[in-house]
């Protein structure tokens, strides 16, 4: 096969700064895995916009559209809040899922033994918690159309449509169960099929694709409300999780909050295979720019780095590179390395962006 090909888009805020730990630990598996990638960067979000007067190029979507994965850090700022909606750099971000037909959004909430008293519950509801929120990406609320501000008599009105089709939901549904298989085979669906047409098409979908060809998988279905109080309650009840996009939206972030910060989670977003086998693919950690502290070598790089090790795992099949890779972040912050957002117990180090960055390489180099 040819050498893959990454094509990296730090975008805005932090994302610059993780990005450059990323593109470290890249090199590193290059030197010394011998795994050459043929790298390439890009503008993206808000970066797009200051060069290019839009949150995507053209010749940026093409691309996105050769390449082997897409790595994405970061979009958004408090400089374009103003920006027309289109030009927004969101919508950047938005444009590849969508054009890239990226539908099954897979993000893992993983606790490391090491973060489990910095969660913000008991240890022993997330100690060992390892799950899968698979969400669709590319339709539902955020792309149905009508939508938009409109006149309404003498006000005016906002409008957003939620739409599903029955492929949509069979696509994203089989992603999950497919996964089930290589965990631990149960898949919990939610939506609002109590209140929403949209909900009961997809609970009857979801069962349907069940019942035809995954009758080994267990399926359970809950409200998307009730989820996220069991997500609170008792999170290790669940192996996968498959939602649409506004919900999966919200419940990943409580998620990533079970597993101590989302300055930890990573994320992976697959459409279909592409000529050579592999899927479409861009991964992002779940985390935004935070603006706040961007420039200060104070962001966490794990979330970005773990994304690295998931396009290893399901772009690059190298699931043994992904592992060590895990292993390496797991090791440092067993040794106590923490950057601010995990910062809070006793005996904790206090380090960098850069810092973190060594401590992985350093952990790397002594999985030799
Ligand atoms: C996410 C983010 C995005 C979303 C934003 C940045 C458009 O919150 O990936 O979870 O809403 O999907
Ligand atoms: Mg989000």
């Amino acid at each position: 096969m040819s050498t893959p090909s990454l094509l990296i888009l730090p975008g805005d805020g932090i994302g610059p700064e993780v990005m450059t730990e990323v593109a470290r630990v890249i090199e590193w598996f290059g030197q010394k895995r011998g795994m050459a990638f043929d790298l390439s960067e890009d503008l993206v979000g808000g970066a797009a916009y200051d060069a290019h007067g839009v949150p995507l190029a053209d010749k940026t979507m093409e691309k996105a559209q050769a390449v082997d994965a897409v790595l994405l850090g970061a979009v958004g700022g408090p400089n374009y809040d103003t920006l027309d909606f289109s030009l927004k750099p969101e919508r950047g971000l938005l444009r590849l899922r969508k054009e890239m037909d990226l539908f099954a959004n897979l993000r893992p909430a993983q606790c490391f033994d090491a973060l489990a008293d910095f969660s913000s519950l008991k240890r022993d509801v997330v100690a060992g918690l390892d799950i899968m929120i698979v969400r669709e990406l590319t339709s539902g609320v955020y792309f149905g159309e009508p939508r938009g501000i409109f006149e309404e008599g003498n006000e005016r009105v906002g409008i957003n449509t939620q739409r599903y089709t029955e492929s949509e939901i069979d696509r994203v549904a089989r992603a999950a169960f497919e996964l089930a298989r290589k965990r631990s085979n149960r898949v919990c669906s939610m939506e609002k099929a109590n209140v929403m047409e949209s909900g009961v098409l997809w609970r009857e979908v979801v069962t349907r694709v069940q019942d035809a060809d995954y009758a080994d998988v267990a399926l359970s279905h809950m409200y998307a409300d009730a989820g996220a109080m069991q997500l609170c309650r008792w999170p290790k009840q669940f192996d996968v999780i498959v939602t649409d996009n506004l919900f999966g939206d919200l419940l990943s972030d409580a998620a990533a909050m079970l597993t101590g910060s989302l300055g930890m989670l990573p994320s992976a977003s697959l459409g279909a295979p592409m000529a050579n086998g592999r899927p479409k693919a861009l991964y992002e950690p779940v985390h935004g720019s935070a603006p706040d502290i961007a420039g200060q070598g104070k962001a966490n790089p794990i979330a970005c780095i773990l994304s690295f090790a998931m396009a290893l795992r399901y772009s690059f099949d190298r699931g043994e590179e992904a592992s060590r890779l895990e292993a390496a972040v797991e090791r440092v912050l067993a040794e106590g390395k923490r950057t601010p957002d995990l910062l809070g117990e006793e005996g904790a180090t206090p380090v960098t962006t850069a810092q973190m960055g060594d401590a992985i390489l350093a952990a790397l180099d002594e999985s030799l």
